[in-house]
Parts: C-alpha cells; sequence; structure tokens
C-alpha cells in the first residue's frame, strides 16, 4: 500500500468508498469539485499494489488552519495501520506547507475514529448538537495544534 495525492481520476473510487462508509455521502459531483480546486484542497488515497483505492483523506487549507473534511477506508483493510498512515502522511505535509493547527467533526460515539485522533494529538474543543443526521447526532470539534502533534516513533 502506498499513499499519494489524490487526482481526478480517482474520483470514482473516493465515491464508492464515501457512499459505502457514510450514511449521508458526499455526491459524486462535490468529490469532482474537490478534487478540481486544488488551490484549496489536500486529497490522499491509499493505494494497493494493483492500483485499487483503499482509502482517502482530505483537507482544506486556509492561510494557517486545516480543516479535516473526511476519513475513510474499505472495511476490508480497517484496523492495520492504514488510516493512521493515511491521516500522518496527510496532516505532515498540511504542517510541511504552514498549517499550525488542524480541526475536524467527529461523531460522539465512532470509537475508533476517537482512538485513531487522540492518538495523534487532536483534543475535544467543543461539542456541536445534533450536528450529524442519519442518525442524528452530536459531534465533537477536535483541534491538533502542529506543537501538539504525536510524531510516529520511527
Ligand atoms: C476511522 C478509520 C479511518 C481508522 O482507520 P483504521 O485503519 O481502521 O485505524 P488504524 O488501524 O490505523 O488504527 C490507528 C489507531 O486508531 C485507533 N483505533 C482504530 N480502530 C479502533 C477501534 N476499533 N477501537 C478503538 N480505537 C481504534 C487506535 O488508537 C489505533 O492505534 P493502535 O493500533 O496503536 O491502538 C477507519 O476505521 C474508517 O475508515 N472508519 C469508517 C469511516 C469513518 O468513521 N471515518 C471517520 C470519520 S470522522
Amino acid at each position: 500500500m502506498i499513499v499519494r495525492p489524490a487526482v481526478r481520476q480517482d474520483a470514482a473510487g473516493i465515491y464508492d468508498i464515501e457512499t459505502e462508509s457514510f450514511s449521508v455521502p458526499w455526491s459524486r459531483e462535490s468529490i469532482d469539485h474537490e478534487l478540481e480546486h486544488t488551490e484549496l484542497t489536500r486529497y490522499y488515497v491509499l493505494v494497493r499494489d494493483d492500483g485499487y483505492i483503499a482509502g482517502y483523506a482530505g483537507l482544506w487549507r486556509v492561510t494557517d488552519e486545516g480543516q479535516i473534511t473526511n476519513i475513510a477506508l474499505r472495511k476490508d483493510v480497517q484496523g492495520k495501520g492504514y488510516g493512521e498512515l493515511l491521516v500522518r502522511v496527510m496532516m505532515e505535509k498540511a504542517f510541511e506547507e504552514g498549517c499550525m493547527d488542524i480541526f475536524l467533526e467527529v461523531r460522539v460515539s465512532n470509537i475508533p475514529a476517537l482512538g485513531l485522533y487522540r492518538k495523534l494529538g487532536f483534543e475535544v474543543l467543543s461539542v456541536r448538537k445534533s450536528y450529524y443526521s442519519e442518525p442524528v447526532e452530536d459531534a465533537y470539534v477536535m483541534g491538533c495544534q502542529k506543537e501538539k502533534y504525536k510524531w510516529a516513533v520511527k
């Protein structure tokens, strides 16, 4: 598996993962738009040796802040360290590009995602009531300052 920047041709694979992972997925048009407007967006894909798109992650960069938009892996590759690899590549690139803080929202019941974000150095900043639909659920707003990021031990 490798992680590389996403290109327009990855949109179909990303859309497939999006619809398999979320009850209210982004539309194909939104994904195309995200991949085309690279002045602000940074998308990465996790790719198997045969070219199969196994996961993706995206971030918007506005001045010195990053906002993670989405992260998802195919079910058969979850729990093997690839989600962590993908998010680390995206965050470290954002820090290199000048981001000082990275933010995200996550369902309060999403234990695997919360575990991953806490491991990387994210902290809960606030709760957005009923932020999600289908099912309705609160979101934690989490943030990770560059100096609090827990770099991987090589
Ligand atoms: C959330 C997601 C991206 C995590 O990726 P992953 O590849 O499954 O996670 P990893 O194997 O890289 O695990 C990294 C860390 O996450 C945490 N984690 C992963 N699975 C976990 C679980 N089932 N329970 C608790 N913590 C978990 C652990 O801290 C783990 O570190 P460790 O192995 O040292 O304990 C992935 O599960 C996924 O795509 N889920 C569905 C979509 C989704 O919920 N996206 C997030 C939206 S905010």
